[in-house]
């Protein structure tokens, strides 16, 4: 087992010597309340994120469900967010990323899925949002909520400027978002202005949040959100608020550079 270690960060922060040592970890987490319900009798409801973030955890995940026997038939997944306007069958949209890096390989019930849907109508958004904050109630509320983090210190697509009270909702994405995803989108004029997004105060009623960061380029908002001061400059900063909120970190991600001292320390 690799070393790891827990900095007295005002967010509880554990960081790792790599990525894949995270992911293990969070895998294992999951692995552990999985088994632990459904030896209960209970459902387990995990709120997840897209990104090349938890890639990892995916794979990792798959593995166990393959190899060791993990149940994911009594799992309910509710995945942050969608952009918008995307159908599911676009192979741009979460929900076909979903389907393909880890829907598709383990044995979750498709109907147990749920991504918001970027194919209703923009006249239609609040109530079809309320309607998702519904289904998550009804699930039983979120048990565990996996997050990664954008460089504007975005959760889900809760830019800079999103209230600790917002809920799902439909967003304008910020230009560095913008910036940022115009790779997968083969340029930044395809990359979508809008998205669905469940909002800061449907993310903290989750009952335990872990948030994955990786690699040097998200060292300094990485930083901000942990110690830095709690607000909307940096959404991710609300979690300072969480009863039960963890950063899992590869070394990059906590000290800026592979390697050297933790200017988080
Ligand atoms: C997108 C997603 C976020 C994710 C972020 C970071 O904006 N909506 O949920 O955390 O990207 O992406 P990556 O993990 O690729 O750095």
């Amino acid at each position: 087992m690799s070393s790891h270690y827990v900095l007295p960060t005002k967010v509880p922060t554990i960081v790792f010597p790599g990525s894949g040592d995270a992911a293990r970890h969070l895998a294992l987490m999951i692995d552990s309340l999985i088994r632990q319900n459904s030896s209960a009798g209970r459902a387990t409801v995990l709120g997840l994120p897209t990104g090349s973030t938890p890639v990892g955890l995916y794979r990792e995940l798959i593995r166990l469900h393959r190899e060791a026997g993990l149940d994911f038939s009594r799992v309910v997944t509710f995945n942050l967010d969608e952009y918008y306007p995307m159908r599911p069958d676009d192979p741009h949209s979460y929900r076909f990323w979903m389907q393909e890096t880890f829907f598709n390989h383990i044995n979750v019930p498709p109907r147990n899925t749920h991504v918001p849907d970027g194919t209703i109508r923009a006249e239609d958004a609040e109530e079809y949002c309320q309607g998702y904050e519904e289904k998550i109630g009804r699930a039983g509320g979120i048990d565990l909520q996996v997050l990664g983090i954008g460089r504007t210190g975005h959760i889900g697509f809760n830019e800079p400027g999103s209230a600790r009270h917002s809920r799902t909702r439909l967003v304008t994405l910020d230009p560095v978002t913008r910036r940022d995803a115009a790779g997968s989108f083969f340029g930044e004029e395809n990359v979508p202005h809008q998205a669905l997004t469940m909002g800061v105060g449907t993310i903290l009623e989750a009952r335990k949040v872990v948030l994955l960061a990786f690699g040097e380029h998200k060292a300094p908002i990485v930083r901000r959100a942990i110690e830095g001061p709690i607000g909307d400059a940096v959404p991710a900063s609300y979690l300072q608020q969480h009863p039960d909120a963890t950063f899992l970190l590869d070394r990059a991600a906590a000290t800026g550079r592979a390697g050297g001292v933790s200017p988080l320390i």
